[in-house]
């Protein structure tokens, strides 16, 4: 009988691994999604909406039996103030990664690479009334972090997270994050309640029945989604924009983003939006030994495997 994956895996020792973090909590969605909590380094700082390189030690090569690391990037999920570190993963049962990642548990090792990086940020932009979030699937994780960042609130008037999904279950991390915000009394402090009065939140689904259906860019579009949350459609002079989802989404949206006049904006040169660079391309994410080139972060899971 072939073994099945799971049976051939050894325990991740900690001690064995480079820039080793602790596994402390571990949630599964969906058969396609999880989350996962690990120890932060002390000396680790980020800015909310940041990536880094999470992974685990690839197969021993068969020549020399020696294990090199797998990694790519994930957005850290949880706000900068957090003593721990959060991340939203896809599942995939062939991916080179998650399909050893979905079988952690609390008391496992993982690598993190404590380099953080990323466009997601508040500086990239310049001063707004509005922000606005727009994610499909796993990109969700950048907002999860600053949804529960006071300056998300302070910077602005309005905070607006639009998360797509093809089915129901699949926007439970995120509905169960935002009643969360809302109702949890710890959270309410921090950010302030009359604060949380600003989040709005507009779930959608493309394949399964659901309150709002369709896919965000075509429900700004046809205006739904104005018409619905009572607000006009984007305007370069009040409203700013982060994007995060698949590639085809990403060029969709800021399309729609630029023909509503507002300018895609960097670290170095804050503007009006700010789309994930790290899903755009390709890129070589982790030089070692040896060069590896994947697709980054957690949130491509069609191009689970290096190119
Ligand atoms: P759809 O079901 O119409 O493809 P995925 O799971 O493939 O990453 O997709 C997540 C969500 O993003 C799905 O609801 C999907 O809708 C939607 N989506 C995919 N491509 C686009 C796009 N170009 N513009 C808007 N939404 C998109």
């Amino acid at each position: 009988m072939t073994p099945r994956l799971t049976d051939t895996l050894t325990p991740v020792k900690k001690s064995a691994l480079p820039d080793a973090q602790t596994v402390t909590d571990v949630k599964h969605w969906t058969d396609r999604l999880f989350s996962f909590r690990i120890t932060r380094p002390a000396a680790l700082r980020f800015r909310s909406g940041e990536f880094v390189m999470i992974g685990l030690m690839g197969d021993p090569d068969p020549g020399t039996g020696k294990q090199k690391p797998l990694l790519r990037a994930y957005s850290i999920a949880s706000p900068s103030w957090h003593d721990e570190l959060e991340f939203y993963s896809i599942k995939v049962q062939d991916g080179l990664l998650t399909s050893r990642l979905q079988h952690i548990r609390p008391g496992d090792g993982i690598i993190l690479r404590p380099k953080p990086v990323g466009t997601l940020v508040h500086d990239a932009l310049l001063p707004g009334k509005n922000i606005w979030f727009f994610a499909t699937g796993t990109g969700f994780a950048p907002f999860a972090s600053l949804l529960r960042d006071p300056q998300t609130y302070e910077n602005y008037d309005e905070v607006i997270i639009t998360h797509t999904c093809r089915e129901v279950g699949e926007l439970e991390y995120g509905r169960q994050l935002i009643e969360d915000i809302r109702g949890d009394a710890m959270l309410n402090e921090l950010l302030g309640t009359e604060h949380l009065a600003k989040l709005k939140y507009y779930p959608t689904t493309t394949r399964e029945e659901s309150a709002n259906m369709g896919r965000i860019t075509d429900l700004m579009r046809d205006k739904t989604i104005f018409e619905d949350l009572g607000m006009p459609p984007l305007s370069p002079d009040t409203d700013r924009a982060m994007v995060c989802g698949n590639l085809a989404f990403n060029l969709d949206i800021k399309d729609l983003l630029e023909g509503y006049g507002l300018e895609e904006g960097a670290n170095s040169n804050p503007k009006q939006y700010v789309v994930e660079k790290a899903f755009l391309d390709w890129r070589c994410v982790y030089s070692g030994d040896e060069t590896r080139f994947w697709e980054s972060a957690g949130l491509r899971h069609q191009r689970d495997k290096a190119p």
